[in-house]
C-alpha cells in the first residue's frame, strides 16, 4: 500500500484498525483463556517442548553448532489462525510505514543513537527522552488499541522487565496504571499475546529452559544445589519458571540494577512454588568491570550457569557499552565445566520498526550472526565453545558457551 502524507497516514492505517475489529469481534468467542490458568506450571509445560530440526545448518559461520528450533507456542491458540493472520498484518503494515518514515528522518531518535554512557547518565542532558515515531506510537496505542489504559500503562513500563512479563505471561490479569490496579482489557491482552514479541520473547524463555535441561541431562552435577547466575535477570520470571518446571532447586544469583523488579522475584518464587536459594544484587552494574570484579570477590564462588538472557542488546555504542568486553567480564565469573546463555536481537528480525518505533522499545541494537561471531571472537572466546540457537519466529539468536 502505497504510503501517503502524515494527515493521510491515519488514514491508511484507520483502514486496517477497521479491518483489524471486525476479524477481532467476529472471532472473539473462541478465546479459551480460562484454560491456562495464571502462571501455573501446566502452563509452561505445553510451552517448553522444542522440536529441534535434525539437520544443523550447513553454514555454521564457525560456530561448534547452528541449529534450529521449533516451538509451538500454546498461547497462539487462544485465538483463531485467522485472528492472528490478522494481527501479524498490521503489525507488518505499520511496521513498514514506520521504516519509511525512520528512513525519512521522522523518528524522534534514531536507533543507534548515543544517548547515555556506560553508567546510564545522560550524554546530552538537553536531548529529549522521546523514542521512535510519535504520530505511529499514537496511531497505534490510541486508535487501535482504542487508548486503552492497559496499553498505555505497559507502554509507560517498557523498556522494563515489567513490561517483558506481560509478553511472557500475557494471561496476567491485571496491571498498575496511575489510577492504581486495574484489570487488563481484552483488546490489549489479544496484542500481547499474539504480536511477533510476545511470540519471540516466549520462544526465547522456552529456549532457556531448554538449554539448562540438556546442561542438566549430559553433565555430572554433584548433589549441592546448582548455582545459575542471572545478569540483568529483571523480575527473574523465565529463571524462577524453568527452574520449576525442570524440578530444580538452584541457588540463583540474581543481579539487576532494578530494586522493584528484584523485590518482584519474592512474590513469583512463592506463586510458583520455588524452593531455591535467592541471592539479589541490585547494586552492581553489570556493565562495569570494576563492579563484575566485586561481584566475584562477594561471591567467592564461581556459577555452573550464567544467563544474559534480554541484555545483549542494550550493548553497543548507543550506551557505550563494548559488548565483547561485557561478554568476557561475564564469561570470566563462570566455573569451568559451567554454561554461559545469552541472547541477541537480531538485524533480520520481521516487523523491527514496528517494535523499535512504534511500541517503542529504546536503545536497542540488533546485530547480524556474523557481528555474534565477531563479538565473541573479540571477547577472546574460542568460537568452538559456541554453539547458536535459531528460534523459528526469527527474532532472536541465542548462544551457548561452554568453559
Ligand atoms: C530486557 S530485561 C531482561 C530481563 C530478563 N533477563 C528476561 O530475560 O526476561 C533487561 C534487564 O537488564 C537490567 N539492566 C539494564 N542495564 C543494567 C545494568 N547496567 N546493570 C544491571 N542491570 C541492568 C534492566 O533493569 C532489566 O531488568
Amino acid at each position: 500500500m502505497k504510503l501517503l502524507k502524515i494527515n493521510n497516514e491515519r488514514v491508511t492505517v484507520k483502514y486496517f484498525t477497521i479491518t483489524l475489529l471486525f476479524f477481532m469481534s467476529n472471532f472473539m468467542d473462541v478465546v479459551r483463556l480460562e484454560k491456562f490458568d495464571h502462571l501455573s506450571r501446566n502452563t509452561e509445560d505445553f510451552i517448553i517442548s522444542p522440536i529441534i530440526d535434525s539437520e544443523t545448518l550447513i553454514d555454521n559461520y564457525g560456530f561448534r553448532s547452528v541449529r534450529r528450533l521449533k516451538f509451538d507456542d500454546p498461547y497462539l491458540y487462544l485465538y483463531s489462525q485467522q485472528e492472528l493472520n490478522q494481527l501479524r498484518l498490521s503489525e507488518t503494515e505499520l511496521s513498514l510505514q514506520a521504516e519509511i518514515r525512520r528512513n525519512k528522518g521522522e523518528w524522534l531518535r534514531k536507533p543507534r543513537t548515543v544517548y547515555v554512557d556506560g553508567q546510564g547518565n545522560y550524554v546530552n542532558k538537553n536531548e529529549k527522552r522521546d523514542w521512535g515515531d510519535p504520530i505511529l506510537s499514537d496511531i497505534f496505542f490510541n486508535d487501535i488499541l482504542q487508548g486503552s489504559i492497559s496499553a498505555i500503562s505497559w507502554k509507560k513500563m517498557i523498556p522494563s522487565a515489567n513490561a517483558l512479563s506481560y509478553f511472557s505471561d500475557p494471561t496476567q490479569p491485571t496491571i498498575i496504571s496511575e489510577q492504581g490496579l486495574i484489570a487488563v482489557d481484552d483488546l490489549t491482552k489479544k496484542w500481547w499475546t499474539e504480536c511477533t514479541d510476545g511470540e519471540a520473547i516466549r520462544n526465547r524463555n522456552a529456549t532457556l529452559n531448554y538449554l539448562v535441561e540438556d546442561y542438566i541431562i549430559n553433565n555430572e552435577l554433584d548433589d549441592k544445589p546448582l548455582d545459575w547466575m542471572s545478569l540483568g535477570c529483571g523480575t527473574a520470571l523465565p529463571v524462577i519458571k524453568s527452574a520449576v518446571n525442570l524440578g530444580i532447586e538452584p541457588n540463583l544469583i540474581l543481579v539487576d540494577k532494578d530494586i522493584d523488579a528484584l523485590e518482584q522475584t519474592e512474590t513469583l518464587a512463592k506463586q510458583l512454588f520455588f524452593n531455591g536459594n535467592i541471592m539479589k544484587f541490585s547494586d552492581i552494574n553489570i556493565f562495569s568491570e570494576n563492579d563484575m570484579n566485586r561481584l566475584s570477590e562477594v561471591l567467592n564462588f564461581k556459577p555452573k550457569i550464567i544467563d544474559l538472557m534480554g541484555i545483549f542488546e542494550y550493548t553497543g555504542d548507543n550506551i557505550r557499552v563494548n559488548p565483547s568486553k561485557f561478554l568476557r567480564n561475564s564469561y570470566s565469573l563462570l566455573d569451568d565445566g559451567g554454561m554461559m546463555i545469552f541472547g541477541q536481537m537480531l538485524d533480520t528480525r520481521p516487523n523491527l520498526d514496528f517494535a523499535l518505533g512504534v511500541v517503542g522499545w529504546p536503545f536497542i541494537h540488533v546485530r547480524s550472526i556474523n557481528d555474534l561471531k565477531q563479538i565473541i571472537l573479540d571477547a577472546g572466546i574460542d568460537l568452538s565453545k559456541a554453539e547458536l540457537f535459531l528460534p523459528n519466529d526469527n527474532v532472536y539468536s541465542v548462544v551457548k558457551i561452554k568453559k
